[in-house]
């Protein structure tokens, strides 16, 4: 009985969180306010933002820079599944990584191989998840090793960004399609040739949501900023487009009076550019895990996957030509002249969502109004109220 109404009481409380996050809906970037604190750290909201939002919608495991040769591959766990992202003879795939036998790993870390090969009874696999050979499983009846295959998600590459996306719905349309007017936006970088350096990982207390609001608004910068990123790319002159749906926004120019340099860290610029498009820091949200910022040298690309509430794993890198890639010496020397600026930057960062954390489940805290110059946390909360209300 106690159980029973322990478990009324838990989805009573579920239904009025999703209803506090309904109440937010039809407002403007002058009138918005964020979502409820409880959004950030409840596990029962994060299990429905699994179910609505993430096993709904595509998400992200990478550029295809990543398996640019064939037999490349890479792991990846998503939402508790272990998959491995690899380049066959024929074209990408991403196969689950759980040995058919007794679901061992058939894959762990990331190389160049021409079969995965089981470490627990040395079951192998191809390419192309077929698994080519089983030892000792000649006297096991109606065993045919041939009929036998990794189980492959549902995954599209969106060519012009050169991003691998899987979803783990059948229902959902092209992503391609969805990112049209991005690709658009983003056309000059020729992001899909682009070859990642400098990758990095972080894993930090903090919900997703955090994290993205955080990368998304630079109006923070005059505030947690004030020595790295207000010293040439002021909070006031920060601003937001209205959202895209799928995408969203914020420019953060530099000032008026700043030189060409604060563009870049001295790589040469991506030949395409239009001369507006020299003097950007154009920061990108693909809904729902996605991060982009776009300058004339460099592309930064990062992909979180959310743990739990309160946990979440990214990995980012820096997405540069193929033939600036190609000089090791250059690109350690130029990312060094950032280095600093940049782990500084994403310290202060750190500091201030792992604060938020603390605060955002706090039960006095309550929704605060946002400003204009940070719609992109109103856009990523209007995406998060339209996917939690569709059952
Ligand atoms: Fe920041």
């Amino acid at each position: 009985m106690n159980m029973m109404l322990s478990s009324n009481t838990g989805d009573r409380s579920l239904d009025a969180l999703v209803q506090d996050v309904l109440a937010g809906a039809n407002q403007t970037a002058r009138t918005a306010s964020t979502l409820p604190p409880r959004v950030y750290s409840s596990q029962a909201f994060y299990d429905l933002e699994v179910e609505r939002i993430f096993k709904r919608d595509w998400l992200c495991v990478g550029h295809v820079s990543q398996v640019a040769n064939v037999g490349d591959y890479y792991c990846v766990d998503l939402l508790g599944e272990p998959l491995v992202v690899v380049r066959g003879k024929d074209r990408i795939r991403v196969l689950s990584r759980v040995c058919l036998h007794r679901w061992a790993p058939i894959a762990t870390g990331q190389g160049n191989t021409n079969l995965f090969s089981c470490p627990f009874h040395r079951w192998g696999y191809g390419l192309d998840g077929r698994l080519l050979g089983a030892p000792f499983m000649d006297d096991a009846e109606n065993f045919d090793h041939k009929s036998c295959r990794l189980p492959e998600m549902r995954t599209e590459i969106v060519e012009a960004l050169g991003l691998i996306f899987v979803t783990f719905s059948d229902e959902i349309g092209s992503i391609t399609e969805r990112l049209a007017t991005l690709c658009l936006r983003l056309k000059n970088w020729k992001i899909g040739e682009l070859v990642g350096v400098e990758p990095s990982e972080m894993d930090a207390e903090f919900n997703w949501k955090i994290q993205l609001e955080t990368g998304m608004e630079c109006y923070h910068h005059f505030a947690a900023h004030p020595k790295t990123f207000e010293v040439d790319h002021p909070s006031r002159l920060s601003w937001c487009e209205d959202s895209k749906g799928t995408w969203s926004t914020c420019h953060s120019p530099a000032r008026d009076d700043a030189p060409d340099e604060v563009y870049t860290i001295g790589l040469p610029t991506f030949p395409d550019l239009e001369p507006a498009e020299r003097r950007v820091f154009d920061l990108y949200h693909i809904f729902p895990l996605t991060r982009f910022s776009a300058f004339a040298d460099r592309v930064n690309f990062r992909v979180l996957y959310p743990m739990g509430p309160n946990r979440t794993v990214s990995k980012a890198m820096w997405l540069v030509r193929p033939e600036v890639a190609a000089r090791k010496d250059l690109i350690e020397e130029r990312f060094a002249t950032r280095r600093d600026f940049m782990n500084q930057a994403a310290e202060e960062d750190y500091a201030i969502d792992l604060m938020q954390q603390v605060g955002s489940a706090s039960v006095l805290a309550r929704p605060g109004r946002l400003s204009p110059m940070e719609a992109t946390v109103w856009h990523l909360a209007e995406y998060v109220r339209q996917r939690i209300a569709a059952n």
